[in-house]
């Protein structure tokens, strides 16, 4: 039987037991942000590390001041390309508990989608490369492309345990392209393949008033008060037509090309629809820019929280000592984190109130992504794509940040091919996430097409 067919056979044949896998792995509590989840952190990693040896790989536990990396390769394959697969197998925090259905480490399908924290993020898309190989190497008893598994647990922190290593092991980890899958396609039955990322810079803003609390009658108008103080020197960062004011945050932003405008506006983005989808009545952002624009090419700053004085039931008179606030820039081509914390180091000392000490951290950085469009693999991803997904992937850009993503380029000299299976209202980093089962296996196919479609061996290629 061609060797087509039979991957085809096999991936039918194994798909619950593809399924039975991703609950397995789903139900680690490995949530990098928590120091308490350590040691499900550690065992995620070792799960991956004995699955890839399972498939016959050599497979490898790499000790980091973090969280552990897993990595395994496959021989190199003379005259075919070597092809990095990249994923993280760290979560976000599930929090609110109280708002999920069922538990989050607990996986449940229902109507076709499995939900757990990590379902889609990154998982259940990470697992789909995994599962990929294995078609070829349990069928055709090897890969047509060489195949290196680097998989971290930091992602969702920002990366650095990765990237200290990414200085030291460009000789090991040297290929030819970058294949991801940890972002979403444009909607349900639109597969896409995003071409550009946002980069982010996330701060946290701490502010001390006086020693301790007081009481607001006796001290309030007299005393700086610290969570007032953080309000206004938030609201200051973003006045009402979406514009950041701290001086020079636009100098490095590259416009958007007037033909990618276009091509935006062309895409079959419903916007009522996204509406619904939000439950909001009406969308907002920077003045002069459509939704898709805003979220994909535009920067933008969010607040994640502020914290600070009486939080309980009722109410206390409180002039809080403490306030803490939590916020991010997503940045577009080339504006560089560093440049924009000395900016806003500057913009909030000045506006800083006297009786007020700040301190403010930059918790983690990084740039944003643009693939070039001529790339000599997009053209084999799409066809990949289309063999998996029955239907023609869309080019696209992304909002979200993948922090590795530009320091593999930068050490590795080679760009990321971000091919993703999710769906935007998959509930990444909030309650309930889920993955459809649908878009698990047809991604799983599109994996195992795609290292065909990367051969350039005409002998496989005829075969098949
Ligand atoms: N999978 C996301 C990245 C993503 C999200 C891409 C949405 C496209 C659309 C990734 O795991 C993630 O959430 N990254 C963080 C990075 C941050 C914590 C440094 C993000 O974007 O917030
Ligand atoms: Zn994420």
């Amino acid at each position: 039987m061609q060797t087509i067919h039979r991957i085809q056979q096999y991936l039918d044949e194994h798909r619950s037991r593809f399924e039975e896998d991703l609950c397995a792995l789903l139900r680690f509590p490995s949530v990098s942000a928590d120091p308490g989840c350590r040691e499900a952190v550690h065992q995620t990693a070792g799960w991956l590390k004995d699955h890839l040896a399972g498939l016959g790989l050599s497979s490898e536990l790499i000790a980091t001041e973090g969280s552990p990396l897993v990595y395994a390769e496959s021989p190199p394959v003379p005259g075919a390309p070597c092809v990095l697969v990249y994923g993280h197998y760290d979560v976000q925090p599930p929090d609110p508990w109280d708002q999920w259905i069922t538990p989050p480490f607990e996986p449940t399908v229902r109507d076709g989608n499995i939900h757990a924290r990590g379902a889609t993020d990154d998982k259940g898309q990470m697992l789909t490369h995994l599962h990929g190989a294995e078609a070829w190497l349990k069928t055709a008893g090897s890969l047509p492309v060489q195949l290196k598994f680097l998989l971290e647990g930091e992602e969702e922190v920002g990366s650095h345990s990765l990237s200290r290593y990414l200085g030291r092991a460009a000789e090991r980890l040297a290929c030819d392209v970058i294949v991801i899958s940890d972002t979403p396609q444009f909607g349900p039955n639109q597969p896409a393949i995003t071409c550009g990322l946002r980069g982010i810079a996330y701060y946290e803003l701490r502010l001390q008033g006086p020693a301790h609390d007081l009481h607001s009658g006796s001290f309030g108008g007299a005393v700086a008060n610290p969570i007032n103080a953080a309000a206004r020197m938030l609201a200051a960062m973003i006045d009402g037509r979406g514009h950041v004011q701290i001086p020079g945050f636009y100098q490095d932003v590259r416009p958007i090309p007037p033909i990618e405008r276009e091509e935006l506006a062309e895409l079959p983005f419903d916007e009522a629809r996204f509406r619904e989808q939000l439950q909001v009545d009406s969308l907002a952002g920077e003045a002069g820019y459509t939704t898709l624009e805003r979220r994909w090419a535009r920067p933008s700053f969010d607040v994640h929280g502020i914290a600070g004085g009486y939080q309980g039931e009722g109410g206390k008179t409180v002039l809080p000592a403490r306030a803490v606030a939590k916020f991010s820039f997503r940045l577009v081509p080339d504006q560089q984190p560093e440049a924009i914390t000395d900016a806003l180091q500057r913009f909030l000392e000045a506006r800083c109130p006297p009786g007020i000490r700040m301190q403010l951290e930059l918790l983690h950085g990084s740039t944003g992504f643009l693939l070039p469009r001529e790339n000599p693999y997009l053209a084999a991803a799409c066809r990949a794509i289309e063999a998996g997904f029955g239907r023609t992937p869309l080019l696209i850009r992304e909002g979200g940040s993948i922090p590795i993503v530009s320091e593999f380029n930068r050490h590795l000299g080679v760009p990321c091919l971000l091919l993703g299976w999710g769906l935007d209202d998959d509930n990444m980093h909030a309650p309930n996430e889920k993955f459809s089962l649908a878009d698990f296996h047809r991604g799983i196919r599109a994996s195992a097409c795609l290292w065909y479609e990367m051969s350039p061996s005409f002998t496989v290629r005829k075969e098949i």
